[in-house]
């Protein structure tokens, strides 16, 4: 328990403030460690599912097989979206870009939804099912609709991960993508009070409800510094181009005191763990793939910026190979910000229900600079 003190302090950014407590992801960023409800990431990565994780992070326990079958029934009964969001997905210019279109329709899922303003635990978790089950249609069904194909419906009879790569590409892929996407969608499933999370949070906590807080935490995802990035990352090395280009690349960036974007991060200054699964992950999927120049210049990058800055305690995180994975995966590079949100849902829907268990408004101060008694002068006077 933390003692909470009467006098504000000033902590630009939040970077040392607590703002409640949670049971969901523990986050040691000096050792390099991540937990959901206290099992290791590398662990849930080898061995098990998203829908397994999310059962975990939401109920804080492993399910049986049956109660796992159960679970994995519930969402898939979700999957099919109000028939009127097919038209919405129509109505969205097809120039727009996947994180704004996907932001809109999950706010627009609300409006078809009679529950949407019902904060109590069940109706929370209800609502939880539904966005983490129609997140994949609305993202590979926008992404059709921008490309002039016909809308997939989504298979009850596949995982989400299944069903996502069937929507999104018309065929089902093949074991290997759907297990590489499945690992993927664990390895993002919550990270603490992330940007995004805290963003949800704030919302929820004016008793507002669980669309508003997922539509809030999607625009704060989208931002380079935050989930944007492993976006942000795949448009580097396209940059870079090759891998004898890195070196006086990364060096430049360092010398501008530019970012190099998947690299550095406010609690871990250990590697992150996510990034350690991911790497191997994303070496072999890219030989696979045919992508391996991916691989190969993502690891010169890394090794410069090791000897560069590592001992500042900035190295990979979970985005820099994220890039390498997605692509690898065939994802056109603005999706893989969309795949992010997919998969933070759970971690989005899970803190706001955890929250209200014991809600207080999220409202900090801010610390006014400006003056004071200043008089004021009629328009026409100034
Ligand atoms: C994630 C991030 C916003 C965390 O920032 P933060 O905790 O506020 O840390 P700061 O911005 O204060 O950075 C601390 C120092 O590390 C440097 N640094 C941090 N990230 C860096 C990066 N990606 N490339 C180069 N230098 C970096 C800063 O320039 C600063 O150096 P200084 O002390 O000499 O001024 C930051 O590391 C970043 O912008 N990374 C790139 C974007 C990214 O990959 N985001 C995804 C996060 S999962």
């Amino acid at each position: 328990m933390i003692e909470t003190r009467s006098e504000p302090t000033f902590d630009k950014g939040l970077a040392n403030t607590i703002a409640a407590e949670s049971e969901m992801s523990y986050i040691d960023g000096v050792n390099g460690v991540l937990e959901y409800v206290g099992i290791d990431i590398d662990t849930l990565a080898r061995s098990s599912t998203f829908e397994e994780t999310v059962f975990l992070l939401w109920r804080r326990r492993l399910p049986t097989t049956a109660e796992l079958e159960h679970f994995n029934a519930e969402i898939r009964r979700e999957y099919q979206l109000p028939e009127p969001l097919w038209t919405t997905i129509q109505q969205i210019p097809a120039t727009a870009t996947p994180m704004h279109a996907l932001r809109t329709l999950v706010s627009a899922l609300a409006v078809h939804d009679e529950e949407a303003d019902v904060n109590t635990p069940d109706a929370n978790e209800r609502k939880a099912i539904r966005l983490l089950a129609r997140t994949p249609a609305l993202i590979a069904n926008f992404d059709r609709h921008r490309k002039g194909k016909e809308f997939v419906r989504p298979d009850a009879t596949q995982d989400i991960a299944t069903s996502f790569l069937t929507m999104l590409n018309g065929a089902p892929p093949t074991e290997t993508m759907a297990r590489a996407l499945d690992v993927c969608l664990i390895l993002h499933a919550d990270h603490g009070f992330n940007a995004s999370t805290f963003a949800a949070l704030v919302t929820i906590s004016t008793l507002s409800d669980m669309y508003s807080a997922v539509t809030t935490a999607i625009g704060t995802l989208k931002g380079p510094l935050h989930g944007g990035a492993n976006e942000a990352v795949m448009r580097m090395l396209e940059e870079i181009g090759d891998i004898d280009a890195v070196e006086a690349f990364v060096k430049e960036k360092l010398v501008r005191k530019e970012r190099v974007m998947g690299f550095g991060h406010r609690v871990y200054k250990a590697y992150d763990p996510r990034a350690t699964y991911l790497k191997t992950f994303a070496g072999q999927l890219a030989e696979d793939t045919g992508n391996l120049h991916l691989f190969e210049m993502s690891r010169a990058i890394e090794k410069i910026m090791h000897d560069a800055v590592g001992a500042k305690g900035i190295h990979p995180n979970v985005d820099f190979y994220s890039a390498t994975t997605y692509y690898s995966l065939g994802l056109d590079i603005d999706l893989f910000t969309p795949l992010f949100a997919m998969s933070r849902v759970a971690g989005w829907a899970g803190h706001c229900i955890e929250y209200l268990l014991d809600n207080k408004l999220m409202r900090p101060r801010c610390d006014y600079t400006g003056p004071h008694g200043i008089e004021y002068v009629p328009i026409g006077d100034r």
